[in-house]
């Protein structure tokens, strides 16, 4: 998923679907995440939740919370989609919480010290539709594979 904070490929039609996917919607990223965007700012057009142990922590534009609780009380009443976007801390911690799974996968070996858990060896979680393989203008070819929680 990602090495010395930086995602492994920057593929740029995945990140313009990644984009059309969270605007008007709220997405919930770890510190790091949020320090690996541009300038180290909050993506704009969405509600970014930012979460950091650190107390002292600010980030204009972004809500910054330091639990669960208060993850889940920054989110309550929100009426549009709740995107989990990492990184690997915060997918491992909310993976459980979530319904579905849209991944994007890249047909290239990367060395990388940031991982996904595998979707298909984790119980509770099926594959729920696999598209075709692309070319990118990156020179990759990636898909995107959605998973759904079944219990
Ligand atoms: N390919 C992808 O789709 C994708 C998506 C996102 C990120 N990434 C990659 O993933 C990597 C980053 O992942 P990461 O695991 O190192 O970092 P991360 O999950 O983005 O951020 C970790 C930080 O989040 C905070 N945090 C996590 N759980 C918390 C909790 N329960 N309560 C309060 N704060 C909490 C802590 O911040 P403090 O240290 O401030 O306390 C922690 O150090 C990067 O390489 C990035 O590019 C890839």
């Amino acid at each position: 998923m990602g090495r010395d904070n930086k995602l492994l490929k920057r593929i740029p039609e995945d990140l313009k679907r990644f984009s059309e996917l969270t605007k008007g919607n709220l997405i919930i990223v770890g510190r790091k995440t949020l320090e690996s965007f541009k300038d180290k700012k909050p993506l704009p057009g969405r509600v970014n939740v930012v979460l950091t142990r650190d107390l002292s922590y600010t980030c204009d534009g972004a809500v910054v919370v330091h639990d669960a609780e208060a993850l889940a009380k920054a989110i309550e009443g929100f009426e549009e989609a709740v995107y989990v976007c990492g990184g690997e801390s915060v997918y491992k911690q909310l993976l459980p919480h979530c319904c579905k799974a849209l991944i994007t996968e890249i047909d290239e070996a990367f060395e990388a010290d940031a991982h996904l858990v595998p979707l298909d060896q984790t119980p509770g979680w099926v594959k729920a539709g696999e598209g075709q393989w692309q070319e990118s203008r990156a020179g990759v070819r990636f898909r995107y594979v959605d998973y759904e929680r079944q219990n």
